[in-house]
């Protein structure tokens, strides 16, 4: 079984959409940590719900970037994960912990990438007049959004959308992306060429 450590800033619907994963058996994992880097997060009280152990790194409290990052990166060492997703994490991971992780970090992005990296990708999306969006899963490299593409999924960008309703449209697909890119990395079936993920076949293990 996979150690699978979770990283998040706020509500924590797609953590949730992990552990309710986990829970029936769709992710071959175990999540053995929730990381949370403020206080009172949705996502906290979810992970209690679940029973799954919630480790609050108070970025506040820091005295900068630096001394929080090797916090966190004790922390994760402590955890000891085969996977770390981050899911609505809201912080530039640090070049160390990429590099030490390297080609073990996910994250879900609500673009389709390479489209509208960084904040408000959705209202980017909107300002550009886009018509169809949708949501990223990709591997962590030192870039922002910039890794490796594991899957995407598509949505229609509708006349009247606003960006809390397409964020809407979007989530729900981040929901089915996410647990889904989790699981084929717990199932050993994703294989990094160059910039492309090749997702090896269930029975056969081949490409
Ligand atoms: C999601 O839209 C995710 O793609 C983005 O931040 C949002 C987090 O939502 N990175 P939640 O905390 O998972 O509910």
């Amino acid at each position: 079984m996979k150690r699978i450590v979770v990283l998040a800033s706020g509500r924590g619907s797609n953590f949730l959409a992990v552990a309710s994963a986990i829970q029936r058996g769709m992710i071959k994992g175990r999540c053995v940590g929730l990381i949370v880097d403020r206080r009172g997060t949705q996502a906290s009280v979810r992970a209690e719900e679940y029973g799954i152990p919630v480790y609050t790194i108070d970025y506040s409290g820091f005295p900068g970037k630096a001394a929080y990052e090797e916090e966190l990166q004790r922390t994760l060492g402590s955890l000891a994960p085969d996977l770390i997703v981050l899911a609505g994490y809201m912080k530039i991971l640090g070049s160390s912990i990429i590099r030490e992780y390297t080609d073990r970090i996910v994250n879900i992005h609500p673009s389709l990438l390479p489209s509208f990296p960084g904040l408000d990708a959705q209202g980017q999306a909107l300002e550009y007049g886009v018509k169809v969006s949708g949501c990223t899963v990709h591997f962590v490299d030192e870039g922002t959004d910039s890794g490796p593409v594991i899957l995407q999924r598509a949505v229609p960008v509708l006349d009247n959308d606003d960006p809390g309703t397409l964020a809407e449209r979007i989530l729900f697909e981040e929901h089915i992306a996410l647990p889904e890119a989790v699981s084929l990395f717990c199932q050993d079936r994703l294989r990094i060429l160059g910039r492309t993920v090749i997702r090896l076949d269930e029975q056969s293990g081949r490409i």
